[in-house]
């Protein structure tokens, strides 16, 4: 099983759908632990629910961002760590990290990448009056939900209804974000 670090931010959906796909077998992955910047977050909830190891780092805590980064790199080869997945996780991941990781960083982003990077994409999407926007699994690299793209959904906006075209958008990402993963993970074993 390939084992991966969760990072996320917020209430964690995409945690419990990848949770899910573990336990079902449809990921063959272990979630070593969920990393968050956010103590408070309900991903944390979620993640003590599941029994999974919750690690909470705070980069206020720290004078620079090299620290902040150093020390999260440290917990995740501590813990074996191969792929980080990043399910709502709302910062930008330092050279450092990056390095530790090489082309082993994934990112979901409820919008078809390049257009309506990040935050509150779908508001955004909405905002600009678009018919159609999506979601985008992609390779992070240094920019702001760049990086290579992986794959893509459309969904069409539910005319101008932000809730109902969330409601879409986040159902396809409990999909794709498995199924993306788990033949991620397959190529990278042959490879
Ligand atoms: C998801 O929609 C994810 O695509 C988005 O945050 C949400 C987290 O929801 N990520 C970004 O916007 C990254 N720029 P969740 O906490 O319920 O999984």
């Amino acid at each position: 099983k390939v084992k991966i670090a969760v990072f996320a931010s917020g209430s964690g959906s995409n945690f419990a759908a990848l949770e899910n796909a573990c336990r079902e077998g449809e990921l063959n992955a272990e979630i070593a632990l969920v990393m968050t910047d956010k103590p408070a977050a309900f991903v944390v909830e979620r993640a003590k629910q599941a029994a999974v190891r919750v690690v909470a780092v705070e980069p206020k805590a720290f004078p620079t961002k090299k620290a902040f980064e150093k020390t999260v790199i440290d917990i995740l080869r501590q813990a074996e760590v191969e792929w980080i997945v990043l399910a709502g996780y709302m910062r930008l991941i330092g050279p450092d990290l990056l390095a530790a990781f090489p082309s082993r960083i994934v990112n979901i982003h409820p919008s078809l990448l390049p257009s309506f990077p990040g935050k509150d994409a779908i508001g955004q999407a909405i905002a600009h009056g678009v018919k159609v926007t999506g979601v985008t699994v992609h390779l992070v690299d240094e920019g702001m939900d760049t990086g290579p793209i992986l794959a893509q959904e459309a969904v069409r906006v539910v005319d101008g209804n932000t809730e109902m075209t969330a409601q879409s958008i986040h159902a396809i990402e409990h999909v794709i974000y498995k199924e993306t993963l788990q033949k991620l993970f397959v190529a990278n074993a042959i490879n």
